[in-house]
């Protein structure tokens, strides 16, 4: 293995390839010319014997089991966190390396949790499985991240307005079937999520928890101070669904440790690599979700001021199938590529 090049052709898997993460793995892998030599995609064995297309070509679908994994060098999990659970070993046994998307490992301590651009030294601790932070958190440490190093982070409150394409296919299919309901003037009947989205925003991401918080929150608390390294970063959330087909957005209250003025804040968020600042309210110019849609950046406006304290508001958005989902696993494994770690 040591004496791999970069550009020497890695056995793939795509685990979930049927799935919305899954088919922007599938798109990207072609699109970055990720040296595949040969893709397998998996799925379940609903899908088994169906094709997905992978650089033009149609590849036939097959049923996800641990052989699946012999000879791979790199499987991206894009499926169910118990699917990861169990098969992810297996990739971590035959010597290959699992980019795990689901909340399976984590928070595990043997288990680097990776945003290239902030944690990438992570890396070199692997032992077989790598996992990919939540799309939320994602967008969230990287608008953080940069202000972190400018000037420490005391404490952060944030809203996050999530589109229904991170609840993956069944979220879009409920958003068109809702739309379409009501525009047949019918009300609109839920099913997958609780109460109607279409119209509407739920302050409810995955499922309550006793303490009140929903599971999705508890997570975008707990794997940013994993990535930061700051195990009692003061984050407090709430997570909210919208009617929004792709895109997160989220509105930020940061206390700095140091004076930070939104004039220094928007240079060192430009400055980043990975984020772009669009800001010119004289102009009604912010980024949105559908600005964000198809690109890999994190995008950030509405720099400003708390009129009743020293903290900065910032508004943020990414598109959570890529840079929240496919385009960050696949930069972690161009990473390990270049440290030779695979
Ligand atoms: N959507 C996002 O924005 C986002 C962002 C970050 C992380 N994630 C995570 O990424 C994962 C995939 O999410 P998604 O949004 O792409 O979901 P999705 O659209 O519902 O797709 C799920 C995929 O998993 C496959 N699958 C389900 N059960 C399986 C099994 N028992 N064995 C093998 N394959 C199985 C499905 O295959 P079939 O066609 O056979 O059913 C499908 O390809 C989840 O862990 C999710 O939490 C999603």
């Amino acid at each position: 293995m040591a004496d791999r090049q970069p550009n020497d052709p890695r056995t793939v898997a795509v685990v979930g390839a049927t799935g919305a993460v899954g088919e922007v793995v599938l798109r990207l892998l072609a699109e970055r010319n990720f040296p595949v030599g040969e893709l397998r995609a998996l799925a379940s064995e609903r899908s088994a014997g169906s094709t997905v297309v992978f650089d033009g070509q149609d590849i036939i679908v097959q049923e996800a089991c641990p052989e699946s994994f012999d000879g791979v060098d790199f499987a991206f999990f894009a499926a169910t966190g118990s699917l990861s659970k169990t098969l992810a070993p297996e990739v971590a046994k035959r010597g290959g390396v699992a980019i795990d998307k689901s909340n399976t490992w984590r928070l595990n301590d043997e288990v680097p949790l990776v945003v290239p651009e902030i944690n990438p030294d992570a890396l070199e601790k692997h032992k077989g499985i790598v996992s990919c932070p939540n799309c939320t958190t994602i967008g969230f440490v990287m608008a953080l991240e940069p202000l972190r190093r400018e000037a420490g982070v005391k404490s952060v409150v944030v809203t996050t307005l999530q589109a229904v394409s991170g609840s993956g296919k069944p979220g879009l299919e409920e958003l068109a079937r809702q739309t379409a309901e009501v525009d047949r003037g019918e009300a609109p009947t839920p099913s997958f999520y609780p109460q109607p989205i279409v119209g509407n925003a739920l302050p409810l991401c995955e499922d309550f928890r006793e303490d009140g918080y929903s599971t999705e929150e508890i997570k975008l608390l707990n794997e940013t101070r994993k990535i930061m390294g700051v195990p009692d970063l003061d984050v407090t959330m709430t997570c909210v669904r919208v009617p929004v087909p792709v895109g997160h957005s989220a509105t930020m209250l940061i206390e700095t440790e140091r004076a930070l003025s939104p004039e220094r804040a928007r240079e060192v968020l430009s400055a980043f690599p990975g984020v772009e600042v669009i800001d010119d309210p004289s102009a009604n110019v912010f980024p949105t979700a559908r600005d964000v849609t198809g690109r890999d950046e994190v995008l950030v406006g509405r720099v400003r001021k708390d009129l009743a304290s020293d903290r900065l508001w910032l508004w943020q958005v990414s598109d959570n199938l890529r840079k929240g989902a496919a385009t960050n696993a696949i930069q972690i494994a161009e990473e390990m590529v270049r440290r030779g770690l695979k």
